[in-house]
């Protein structure tokens, strides 16, 4: 007999074909969002669960699925998944890395070049008929050539933000939970090992791209922006919760540093609407992976973690291996 799985949300149709061909697929083409308690009532029965990071797989969900063994996220990201709580119930989770590192890093070199070259805020500015005449002074932004960019976590998308730094001859800083091996720090990245307030006290476009954990909430807060150059720009690329929102609106709105570029956000798809007020803040909706070969990659690399996973084979991207068996 198939193995049942859930699709929690729309996928690419021949990724869901795929799956069909391995197991008895209920899938949510419709794209509705399910509550917890509709997500555990969908998981009733459910051997796998193909997830993205708007299902949040908390103890309690986990606790009221007891047939499930897999739970493989569309996303690099997994802090939507109590890990813990999966590993105690025997499930096996998984996530995507890997193949949206350039696709990430390429948005995240968008998301600099906007915030700092003002991009958004004068094309608003042009659309709202304000271009009458040239001034030598409108819409100054901030150089990125020769300037110093600081990257805050320094994993795989990190690595590949500051290769593409080299152009632009750029000074790279970073800091990281742990230290690059020399071989990278000299290589490619061309990367120096600073201390976060160093970081943050010296770069000139500070961008985020580490993982969210508890103990990493509001990593950037009054504080840290309190830290940086008036003229410097923040870009956030990893998850919301890293920056205290709060804290970043009132330093934008009182110029305490000179603007932001945020993919992501406290709470979104609801984020705070003061960012909506300030000008000087670039807002994209959580799309840094979002080109159509790395979204199909994410989502073909979910579908070979689940289809291992209920194979009983390893799968390629297991996160807990202390996951106890359960068949
Ligand atoms: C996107 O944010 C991801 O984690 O893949």
């Amino acid at each position: 007999m198939k193995h049942k799985i859930l699709v929690a949300r729309a996928t690419f149709p021949d990724v869901v074909a795929r799956l069909e061909q391995h197991f008895d697929v209920e899938s949510n083409q419709g794209d509705q969002v399910f509550s917890p308690a509709e997500l555990a009532e969908r998981l009733q029965g459910k051997d796998g669960l193909f997830a993205t990071l708007s299902e949040r797989i908390s103890a309690e969900v986990i606790a009221a699925a007891p047939a499930l063994k897999a739970v493989c996220n569309m996303a690099v990201g997994y802090d939507n998944i109590d890990l813990a709580a999966a590993s105690r119930a025997g499930i096996k989770v998984t996530n995507t890395p890997d193949v949206l590192n350039e696709t990430t890093a390429d948005f995240a070199w968008a998301l600099l070049m906007a915030t700092a070259r003002r991009i958004t805020e004068a094309e608003h500015w042009l659309r709202a008929g304000q271009w009458k005449k040239w001034r030598y002074d409108v819409l100054l932004g901030a150089d990125l050539h020769g300037a110093t960019l600081g990257i805050l976590g320094m994993g795989r998308i990190g690595q590949a933000i500051a290769r593409r730094s080299s152009g632009f001859g750029m000074k790279v800083i970073y800091h990281n939970r742990s230290r690059l091996p020399e071989e990278l720090e000299s290589g490619a990245n061309h990367a120096g090992y600073v201390s976060k307030e160093d970081l943050l006290r010296t770069a000139d476009h500070v961008v985020l791209t580490l993982p969210y954990s508890p103990q990493l909430h509001h990593t950037i807060g009054a504080a840290e922006i309190a830290l940086m150059k008036p003229s410097a720009t923040l870009v956030n690329i990893a998850r919301g919760g890293i920056v205290d929102d709060a804290a970043l609106i009132a330093a934008l709105r009182e110029h305490r540093i000179a603007s932001a570029g945020l993919d992501v956000f406290e709470n979104e798809p609801a984020l705070n609407p003061d960012f909506l007020t300030l000008s000087n803040v670039v807002l994209t909706p959580h799309i840094a992976s979002a080109s159509e070969p790395t979204r199909r990659a994410m989502a073909n690399c979910a579908a070979d973690n689940l289809i291992a996973a209920l194979g009983g084979r390893q799968p390629p991207n297991l996160l807990n291996p202390e996951a106890n068996r359960k068949e």
